[in-house]
C-alpha cells in the first residue's frame, strides 16, 4: 500500500496531466496505462491483479460486468466491451509488497530516462537491465513496476507492439488504428472499436515507421505513407499525420492462418456446392475473368483459392503491389512493385511488371490487383494470346466492371472504342463477390461479357446467388455455358 499522502499526489498529478477521471480513492475509473513508446493503455483494466503478469497483462479484463471471455482468447481484453452493464465495477486489491506501480503511475518521463540509459548500453532487453536503468534513473522499484516497465518497452522494439494481442484474436482480418485513440479489429462482424490506446501520436508513429522499416520501406514527412507487405504476410499501410487526420493511421489486413481453399469457402458459406463446381469449371476452361467486389470483399481470397486449383503443369506468373497472394500451387513466379528511393529513383509500377510478366512465358498472367494503367497491358495480354489471365478489381457491382476499366484505362491514354473492342475479346467472366449484413464474404454473382450494337460492352448476370445461397440463373446463363464448354 503507498501512503495516503503518496496515492493522492498521484491523483492530483493526473489530474494536473488532464489524466482520466479518478473514481473513489484516486483510482482511475477506466482506459488508462502505459506511456512508454508504442505501449498501449488497455482499458478495461483498473489495476494490475496480484499473480498478473507484467503490468496486469497476463488475465484477460472482462469484457463486461459478470461475462468470461472465451477460452483460449486471452488476447481479447483489449476489445472495448460492446455494451457497459450498469453498477460499479467491483474493487480490486492493489497488490502488495515490492511497488506494484503501473506503468501510467511513473513519474512523466521516467520511462524516456530508462530508454535513454539503455540505448546508451545496447544491449538485450531483459528486466535485469531495465531494474538497472530505473535504479540509475533514481527510482528504486519492485518486481511488479519493473515487469511493467520491461513489457512497455518491449512491445516498443519487436512485433507490432501493443497491436500485437489484437493480430492474435482469433478471425481478425483487419486491425484499424486512427491515431492514438482509436483502433478497431474486424473478426468477420464489422468494425468493433477496441480499447487499446497510444500514448500519443509519436508512438503511432514510431510504429508505423519500424514496421515499414521491418520491409526496408521508408515513411516519414517527406514520404507520409507506404502500402507494402510485412515478412509475416500482413499487408500494412500507413498514412502519417497531418496528412492524415485524426492522427497517423495504420491499415493492416491479417492473411488467414492458411490460404483458404475453394472447399474452405463452402465450408464458410462463402460459396454453394454448385458455386464452387462453377468455379472449377471455369479455372479449367482456361477463360480470363476478374474477380470484382467492395474493399475488404474477399477478392484476393477467391483470387488465391481459384489459382490453387490451376492445373500443377501451369505456370502462374503474378503481378503486385504488395505481394499478397499466396496460392497453393507448385509453379508460381511473383514479382512485386516498389515505389521510388530516398532520391526519387527506382520505382517499379505495375506496367512494366505486366510487360515483364509476358516474356517470362506465361500460362496464366495474374494481376493481383488492376488499379491503375496496368489495365491497358493487362488488356493488350489477353487479346494477344495470353490466355486464362486473371486479377481482381475493385467496383460496386459485376455490371460497374466495364465502367471501371474504361476509366482507368482512359486515364493511361487508351480510347474508348479500343477499351471495349479488347475487353470484349479479352475478357469472359466477372465474378462479383459481397459482404453480406452478417459480415460473410459471398460469391454473390458470376456474369458474362456482352457487347452490344453501340460496340460498349456490359456485363450480363448469368448466375446470381439468393439470399439462401442458392444459385438462380439470369439472361447470361447461356452465354457462360458456352464459355466453360470451349
Ligand atoms: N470467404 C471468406 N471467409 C472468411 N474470411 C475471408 C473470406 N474471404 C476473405 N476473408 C478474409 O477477409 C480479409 C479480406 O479478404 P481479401 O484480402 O481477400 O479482401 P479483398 O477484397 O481482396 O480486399 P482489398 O479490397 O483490401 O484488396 C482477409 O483477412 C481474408 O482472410
Ligand atoms: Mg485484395
Amino acid at each position: 500500500m503507498r501512503p495516503r499522502g503518496a496515492r493522492r499526489r498521484a491523483v492530483v498529478r493526473r489530474r494536473h496531466r488532464g489524466g482520466p477521471p479518478t473514481g473513489r480513492g484516486g483510482r482511475p475509473v477506466a482506459r488508462r496505462s502505459g506511456r512508454a513508446g508504442e505501449g498501449c493503455r488497455p482499458g478495461t483494466r483498473r489495476r494490475p491483479r496480484r499473480g498478473a503478469g507484467p503490468g496486469g497483462h497476463a488475465r484477460p479484463a472482462r469484457s463486461r460486468r459478470g461475462a468470461r471471455p472465451r477460452s483460449g482468447s486471452g488476447a481479447l481484453a483489449p476489445l472495448a466491451p460492446r455494451a457497459r452493464g450498469p453498477g460499479r465495477p467491483r474493487r480490486r486489491h492493489r497488490p502488495r509488497g515490492g511497488g506494484g506501480v503501473s506503468v501510467a503511475e511513473l513519474e512523466p518521463g521516467l520511462l524516456d530516462r530508462v530508454r535513454a540509459r539503455l540505448a546508451d548500453r545496447p544491449g538485450e532487453l531483459t528486466p535485469h537491465r531495465v531494474a538497472e536503468a530505473l535504479r540509475e534513473a533514481g527510482r528504486p522499484v519492485g518486481d511488479a513496476t519493473v515487469l511493467s516497465v520491461y513489457e512497455s518497452l518491449r512491445r516498443d522494439v519487436v512485433g507490432a507492439g501493443p497491436l500485437e494481442p489484437l493480430l492474435r484474436l482469433p478471425g481478425v482480418t483487419d486491425v484499424l488504428v486512427n491515431g492514438p485513440d482509436h483502433v478497431y479489429v474486424d473478426r468477420g462482424e464489422g468494425l468493433e472499436p477496441t480499447s487499446v490506446r497510444f500514448p500519443d501520436d509519436a508512438a503511432v508513429r514510431r510504429l508505423a515507421q519500424r514496421l515499414a522499416a521491418l520491409a526496408g520501406r521508408r515513411l516519414d514527412d517527406a514520404a507520409p505513407f507506404a502500402d507494402l507487405r510485412l515478412p509475416d504476410g500482413s499487408r500494412f499501410h500507413a498514412v502519417l499525420a497531418p496528412v492524415a487526420r485524426p492522427g497517423t493511421t495504420i491499415s493492416l489486413r491479417v492473411p488467414a492462418a492458411r490460404a483458404l481453399r475453394l472447399d474452405d469457402l463452402v465450408a464458410a458459406g462463402s460459396l454453394s456446392g454448385p458455386g464452387a463446381e462453377l468455379l472449377r469449371a471455369l479455372v479449367a476452361s482456361r477463360a480470363a475473368f476478374l474477380v470484382s467486389g467492395g474493399t475488404g470483399g474477399g477478392k484476393t481470397t477467391l483470387l488465391a483459392a481459384l489459382l490453387s486449383i490451376v492445373e500443377p503443369a501451369e505456370r502462374l506468373v503474378l503481378v503486385e503491389d504488395a505481394s499478397e497472394l499466396r496460392p497453393d500451387h507448385p509453379h508460381v513466379v511473383g514479382l512485386e512493385g516498389r515505389p521510388a528511393n530516398v532520391e526519387g529513383a527506382g520505382a517499379i509500377d505495375l506496367r512494366v511488371l505486366v510487360r515483364q510478366a509476358l516474356r517470362m512465358r506465361p500460362d496464366r498472367l495474374v494481376v493481383g490487383e488492376v488499379r491503375g494503367g496496368e489495365v491497358v497491358e493487362l488488356l493488350a495480354a489477353l487479346n494477344t494470346g495470353h490466355e486464362g489471365g486473371c486479377g481482381t478489381i475493385h467496383a460496386n457491382s459485376a455490371s460497374a466492371v466495364p465502367a471501371r476499366v474504361e476509366a482507368l484505362a482512359l486515364a493511361a491514354g487508351l480510347d474508348r472504342a479500343a477499351v471495349h473492342s479488347q475487353l470484349a475479346s479479352g475478357l469472359a467472366v466477372v465474378l462479383h463477390v459481397a459482404r453480406g449484413r452478417d459480415g460473410v464474404r459471398r460469391l454473390a454473382e458470376v456474369g458474362v461479357l456482352d457487347r452490344g450494337t453501340d460496340g460498349l460492352v456490359t456485363v450480363v448476370p448469368a448466375v446470381t446467388a439468393g439470399a439462401d445461397g442458392g444459385l438462380h440463373e439470369g439472361p447470361g446463363a447461356g452465354a457462360l455455358a458456352e464459355v466453360l464448354a470451349r
